[in-house]
This record gives C-alpha cells, structure tokens and sequence, in this order.
C-alpha cells in the first residue's frame, strides 16, 4: 500500500515514523477521515475546514491545504478507483522531538500522514435491523469539537460495548444525550428529527451537517436541540451520522428494544444521502 508520509509517497513498509513522534507520545495529533465513492472525495471543503479549525483548535500551526488537496487527489485517482467505497485518512502530528510538554521551537515540522483504505459500506442486513448501543458517561474532555487522536474515552466507551454485546456506546452528559464514539446521533419525534446542537461537548459531524441539510427537502423538519435519555428511549427512531456509518438506525438502547427494524425517516434520510452522493460522485467525474 503507498502511503503519503512527510512530503512522500512510499511503501507502507518503508513509512516509519519516530518514536519521539508527539502524536504517539502525547496524542498531540488532529485527523480527518474522508468517504471516496467511486473515486470521489465526498464533501472534501467541509472537511479540510474542519481539519483546520482543529489545527487551530490543538494551538498548531496552518499547514498547506493545497498540498493537502493534491495528495487526496492522488489517492483518491489512484487507489480510490479500484474500490467504490474507501476512505482517506490524514493526521497531522506537532512532530517528533525529544519528549517534553512544552511545545518545540518552530524547527520542528510537523508529521503529515495519508493514506487510503476500502471501505466496505455498513452490511445491508445490519442496517435493515439496526445496531444495539449502551449509554455511558461522557468522560471525555471539553474540547469534544477537536477532531483529535486522543480517542481514549472513545475507544474504553467501544470496548464496554462490546463488553455488554452491544455495537456502540452513546455519551451522556448532565443527563442529555449528545453522540456516539464515532458518529452523530438523531431521534426523531412525531416525526420531527431532532439532534444535539453544536457546542464543544460534540464533534460537529459533516454528515450530521449534510443530513441537517437533506432533511427539509424530504419532507422532514429539523430541530437542533438537546435531549434526554428518556427522549432518546421514548423516540420513535434513533439512529447515527457519520463519514463511515452514513445513517445507521439504532434499534436497541441498554438493552430495550426501541423497534423492530430501520424506521421510514432513517429510510428517506438514507436515500437522500445516497442521491447526494451520486450527484457529487457525477459531478466530481464532470459525467
Ligand atoms: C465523536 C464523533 N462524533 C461524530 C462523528 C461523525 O463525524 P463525521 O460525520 O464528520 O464523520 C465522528 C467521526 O469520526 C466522531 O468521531
């Protein structure tokens, strides 16, 4: 696999990084994970925006977008295109220097990594029934709208999961449920779809953006509000957004099941998501 590493594509096998590396020493990394479909990069600017906002975020120095932009573009043209569905990942680390809080001197460069992966879209079936999820407390930091690397709450959150055979964990903070450890989360009540608002408490998700976006144009009206876990447990539909769940209903919360099955919101939202896709795919392509 080639991977863009520092400035160069190489071999995985030759793609080293230090062990002085900030991002391995302190988490002091930001990323962005983006969807190809068919080659194409899905909602590119609303991602390199927010891999900015969290550079600024993580008190780190701008890097250069455009070269960010010809190395996803090369991906994306190259292995991209031998899989309909993959995703790009880029990090951006503070850079390695002999381990020390302080930030280094301005000497130091930063680490700069991208590669591409398939990305097999979530299983048919499993969307048909939905997931099963838990809720915890968030014990995350304050700084939740950093898209950072330092995902210890997330993955300890996963792993009670699939420790009580559940598929994800939901955090819960001052009673409200705000998202899962990797995605968005949305209700719908009398068929209104309502998520948690932007605050520092969430990461501001693309797809929970785009799908904001769709959900007029299908007949479905948004609201951008907290709600509780009663809320969520009496919600005619829950499900999930993100980059690589899309719209992934949730039909289990604690061990309750909500529902049997994927809800007609979650449906229409879903189809409306896929026509996007197609039209950026189109577009993208110049067809
Ligand atoms: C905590 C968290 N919330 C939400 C999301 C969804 O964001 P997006 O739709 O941009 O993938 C992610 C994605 O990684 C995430 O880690």
């Amino acid at each position: 696999m080639r991977v863009f590493l520092n400035g160069r594509f190489v071999d995985e096998s030759e793609a080293a990084i230090s062990f002085d590396d900030r991002g391995f020493l302190f988490g002091d990394a930001v990323y962005e994970v983006i969807h190809l479909y068919d080659g194409v990069p899905y909602r590119l600017d609303p991602h390199l925006k927010r891999l900015e906002r969290s550079l600024a975020g993580a008190m780190m120095e701008p890097v250069d977008m455009s070269l960010i932009t010809r190395v996803i573009q090369d991906l994306a043209g190259r292995e991209g295109r031998e899989d309909p569905d993959a995703i790009i990942y880029i990090e951006i680390t503070r850079g390695a220097a002999p381990r020390n809080h302080m930030f280094p001197g301005p000497d130091v460069r930063p680490t700069i990594l991208l590669w591409c992966r398939p990305a097999p879209p979530p299983d048919e079936a499993r969307v048909e029934k939905g997931i099963s999820v838990i809720t915890v407390a968030d014990d995350r930091w304050a700084k939740c709208w950093i898209k950072t690397v330092n995902l210890l709450p997330n993955v300890m959150a996963k792993e009670r999961a699939r420790r009580a055979g559940a598929d994800d964990a939901l955090f819960v903070r001052d009673g409200m449920v705000l998202e899962s450890t990797a995605s968005n989360l949305f209700i719908v009540v009398k068929g209104v779809l309502k998520t948690a608002p932007v605050t520092n408490y969430i990461l501001p998700g693309i797809t929970r953006a785009t799908v904001l976006e769709l959900a007029p144009g299908v007949g479905v009206p948004v609201r951008e509000e907290p709600f509780s876990v009663d809320e969520l447990m009496a919600a005619d539909e829950v499900f999930l957004s993100g980059t690589t769940s899309e719209v992934l209903p949730v039909t289990m919360v604690d061990q309750k099941t909500l529902r049997e099955g994927r809800g007609p919101v979650a449906k229409k939202l879903k189809a409306a998501l896929q026509e996007d896709v197609r039209r950026e795919v189109a577009a993208g392509r110049g067809d």
